[in-house]
């Protein structure tokens, strides 16, 4: 299985504007059928099905929605999407469009990470371009019955701000904090109208798709997992960076490619996702089996797993929103929890309630924050046993 690294990507032999082209002389259903052949799960985390999510968009019944593009890419180790933007930025806004005529919006927005801002001016400068090509505006490519136009909105910093309903109160001007769900954006979103949220690297495939054919799309990856992904890999490992993979992907074949083969584990889905022992490298990288937005965070053997834990804790006690007790509160025991056990004063039973605390979380916070925060801590907990109980205070 070769890995294609920055370079080399897919998107680099998608000329833009095919598929948009060949869009706008579908009809709406026409697209979305397309987009679900293809079988395609949405590349920001969660991997709902993008054919799915547009249907149902389509399917609302509203004079105003929206296509917004979750460029926010705030987990820790994630930063495939910043390349896709920085190389490929018309695929996205291809996407975008595309998802605009099927789900029948005339806006879109491309909501982008406050650390982002140096790739604003690059971002106008290409939708001015769009525009002056008939591809933003007014009846795109001559069609009389399709408007659409894209703006950018800055993120202020918040990783919560990621979350596609904090993501919409931010864009309303409020804070950054989740909505209850359902109802889902789809149906109740921007200003309450259905508004479809996807990410960067979901809307660039979906140009692609429409380029190239679902069954391209399809024939690639596993069943319930098809395609390829794009992944940041960091860490301990000879050759870090962007790199594309077919989903499927074994952990230990990933090693290989990028030079990590002496890890210890493998942090797969960012800080919010679940570290991987080297006794498990034969588990694949896909939805049903680990998943991941696209963050890969290799260690190598002399990496103090607790270090680890005690790193990610931190992020999610300043990045909880605050908004509901399981995850304020939890994150911010687990993180003392963690000092403990480092300067070992954690008792056997304290342990075991600190395990509890983060199952508690996983089941009753309000937002997939704090549902995931204790995911490293826990799975370090359960596959680190040597290296925890050796801490543990009797
Ligand atoms: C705390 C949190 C942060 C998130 N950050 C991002 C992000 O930076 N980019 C992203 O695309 N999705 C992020 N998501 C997932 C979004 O809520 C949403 O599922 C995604 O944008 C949908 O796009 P997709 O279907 O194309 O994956 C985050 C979710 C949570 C709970
Ligand atoms: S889980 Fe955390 S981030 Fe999500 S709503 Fe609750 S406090 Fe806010």
């Amino acid at each position: 299985m070769k890995a294609k690294h920055q370079g080399e990507l897919t998107f680099g032999t998608i000329e833009p504007f095919t598929g948009l082209k060949r869009a706008l002389n579908m009809k709406r259903s026409e697209i979305i059928v397309e987009i679900s052949a293809s079988r395609m799960r949405g590349r920001g985390g969660a991997g709902f099905p993008t054919g799915t999510k547009w249907n149902l968009a389509a399917a609302a019944i509203s004079d105003k929605k929206f296509v917004v593009c979750n460029a926010d890419e705030g987990e820790p180790g994630t930063f495939k999407d910043r390349v896709i933007l920085q190389e490929f930025p018309d695929l996205v806004f291809d996407g975008m469009t595309i998802a605009g005529k099927a789900i029948g919006a005339r806006r879109g927005i491309l909501y982008l990470r406050a650390e982002y801002t140096y790739l604003l001016a690059h971002l106008e400068s290409v939708l001015q371009k769009r525009r002056e090509q008939g591809f933003l505006g007014n009846t795109i490519d001559g069609h009389d019955d399709f408007s659409f136009d894209i703006s950018i909105r800055m993120g202020s910093g918040a990783y919560i701000c990621g979350e596609e309903t904090a993501l919409i109160e931010s864009m309303e001007g409020f804070r950054g904090e989740p909505r209850n769900r359902p109802p889902y954006p789809v149906d109740t979103g921007f200003y309450n109208n259905p508004t479809v949220v996807n990410n960067v690297e979901t809307f660039a495939w979906a140009a692609s798709i429409l380029t190239k054919g679902a069954d391209w799309f399809n024939q690639v990856g596993t069943d319930k997992s098809t395609g390829f992904k794009l992944f940041s890999i960091s860490g301990d490992v000879d050759r870090p960076g962007v790199y594309e993979f077919p989903l499927g992907i074994t952990v230990e074949e990933l090693l290989k490619e990028v030079g990590g083969v002496n890890a210890k584990a493998v942090q797969i889905g960012g800080a919010s996702g679940h570290c991987i022992p080297a006794s498990q490298f034969q588990r694949t990288v896909a939805f049903e089996d680990v998943s991941t937005g696209g963050s890969i965070i290799v260690f190598g053997p002399h990496r103090d797993m607790l270090e680890v834990a005690d790193n990610f804790l931190d992020f999610f006690v300043e990045e909880s929103c605050g908004q509901c007790t399981p995850c304020r509160v939890g994150n911010v025991k687990l993180l003392e929890g963690v000092k403990m056990l480092r300067d070992g004063n954690c008792s056997m039973t304290y342990l075991k309630e600190l395990i509890q605390l983060g199952e508690t979380m996983q089941t009753s916070s309000k937002c997939g924050l704090g549902q995931s925060s204790p995911n490293a801590f826990l799975s370090i907990v359960e596959h680190f046993k040597s290296e925890i109980m050796g801490r543990v205070n009797f």
